[in-house]
């Protein structure tokens, strides 16, 4: 038997990087998948609805209408997200503004949304993509991306003490991961690893979106029943590092 046999889950950002690896990986687990994503022109092999997570209008009808596609909901994986690479007095009003508002309340809203429904379910589980940054910076710089994912972090374990036992809540905090959202930064035009990366991570190279939806699935699973609250860092050993 596939480890969400019978699962109804719902991923945002699934149209790219981990959110679209997590897909697939879900349906060759067995689940029924449908995505939220904003640009639903990039998704394959799963129902897609336009969505803006930062909008609660949209969300709302969004998770309603995924709801209705798959006759129900209990599992929701929030991967969408935005990232500006800016430190402190490169980040105007704006961009941290859209940081929190895609990476932190879209968040909340999609939970806020699918939480009736998810109640309504046998053995619920939501996983937030949140980021190693948030639980350790690299250094200097994206501030508003490491206070919003820091925010993810803490927004987790509030979110799993308040729905449990009925839902239970975890976060993953990747290290670097080869999506687009890192293009041209993680490699150089040599195609070697940078040696930020290779310095700073202990096995010496960023992730393949495909080993962070390894880890979201273990948290999806029924195989993670005891697991609620945590914040799971796959980063190649950075955090220890
Ligand atoms: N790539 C990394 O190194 C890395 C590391 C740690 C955490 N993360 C986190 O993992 C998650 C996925 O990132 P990724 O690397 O796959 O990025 P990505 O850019 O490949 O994918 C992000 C997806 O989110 C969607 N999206 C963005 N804003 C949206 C909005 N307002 N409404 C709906 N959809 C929206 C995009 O259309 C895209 O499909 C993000 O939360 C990111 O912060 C990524």
């Amino acid at each position: 038997m596939a480890r969400l046999d019978g699962r109804k889950v719902l991923i945002t950002g699934g149209a790219s990087g981990i959110g679209r690896a997590t897909c697939e990986l879900f349906a060759r687990e067995g689940a029924a998948v449908v995505v939220l994503d904003r640009d639903t022109t990039r998704v394959t092999g799963a129902k897609a609805i336009a969505c803006d997570v930062s909008d609660a209008t949209s969300v709302a009808r969004a998770v309603q209408q995924a709801a209705q596609e798959l006759d129900g909901l209990d599992g929701l994986v929030n991967a969408a997200g935005v990232f500006f690479n800016k430190g402190l007095m490169e980040t105007t009003a704006e961009v941290w503004n859209t940081t929190i508002a895609v990476n932190l309340t879209g968040t909340f809203l999609c939970v806020k949304a699918a939480v009736p429904l998810l109640r309504k379910a046998d053995r619920a589980s939501i996983v937030n993509i949140a980021s190693g940054v948030g639980l350790l910076p690299t250094g200097g710089g994206s501030t508003a991306y490491v206070a919003s994912k820091g925010g993810v972090i803490a927004l987790t374990r509030a979110l799993a003490a308040e729905l449990a036992p009925t839902i239970r809540v975890n976060a993953i905090c990747p290290g670097a991961v080869e999506t687009p959202m890192t293009d041209g930064t993680l490699r150089d035009a040599a195609g070697a690893v940078v040696p930020a990366i290779v310095n700073r991570y202990a096995l010496g190279r960023p992730a393949a979106p495909e080993e962070i939806a390894e880890a979201i699935l273990f948290l999806t699973a029924h195989e993670s029943s005891f697991v609620t609250g945590v914040s799971l860092a796959v980063d190649g050993g950075r955090t220890f590092h």
